[in-house]
């Protein structure tokens, strides 16, 4: 009991919490997604990709990277986007269409950069790999 309310304790601080939890990141990667299909740059990469896996996936990283109840499950950043080359300009253009989709979420400025930071340890995971 001890430990559960402590673990209730650090969650309630959490990004995660903070953004309203799992309903605010499900919103996140539906806006994301959208945003990714109106970029043919970023499109690109993602033909032949499993949409419902990304979603899942993203989802599960998202919650647990800001600190939410949950496992990530899915692959490595190095082994899914390793071999993709992607480069730093269209790195920097996927952040851009996150932000797009947070603010389109509603997600306060603060926040979404607090979101950001959660994520930023993936770029060294993912560029010129
Ligand atoms: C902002 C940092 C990023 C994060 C946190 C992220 C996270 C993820 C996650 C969790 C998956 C699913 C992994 C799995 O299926 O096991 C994924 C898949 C994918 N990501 Fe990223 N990603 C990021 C940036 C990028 C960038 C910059 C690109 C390309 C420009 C990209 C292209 C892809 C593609 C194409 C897939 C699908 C791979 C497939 O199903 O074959 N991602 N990403």
């Amino acid at each position: 009991m001890g430990a559960l309310l402590a673990g209730c304790a650090s969650q309630s601080n959490s990004v995660y919490h903070q953004l309203g939890g799992n309903e605010k990141v499900e919103q996140i990667v539906e806006n994301f997604v959208v945003e990714i299909e109106r970029d043919p740059v970023i499109l690109a990469y993602f033909e032949g990709a499993d949409i419902n896996r990304f979603v899942e996936k993203l989802s599960e990283q998202i919650c647990s990277r800001t600190g939410g109840p949950c496992s990530y499950t899915g692959d490595t950043m190095a082994q899914v986007h390793g071999g993709m080359n992607i480069t730093e300009a269209d790195f920097n253009r996927t952040v851009d269409l996150l932000i797009n989709a947070m603010n389109k979420a509603d997600v306060p400025h603060r926040l979404q950069n607090k979101v950001l930071r959660a994520l930023a340890p993936t770029r060294d995971e993912m560029l010129y790999l």
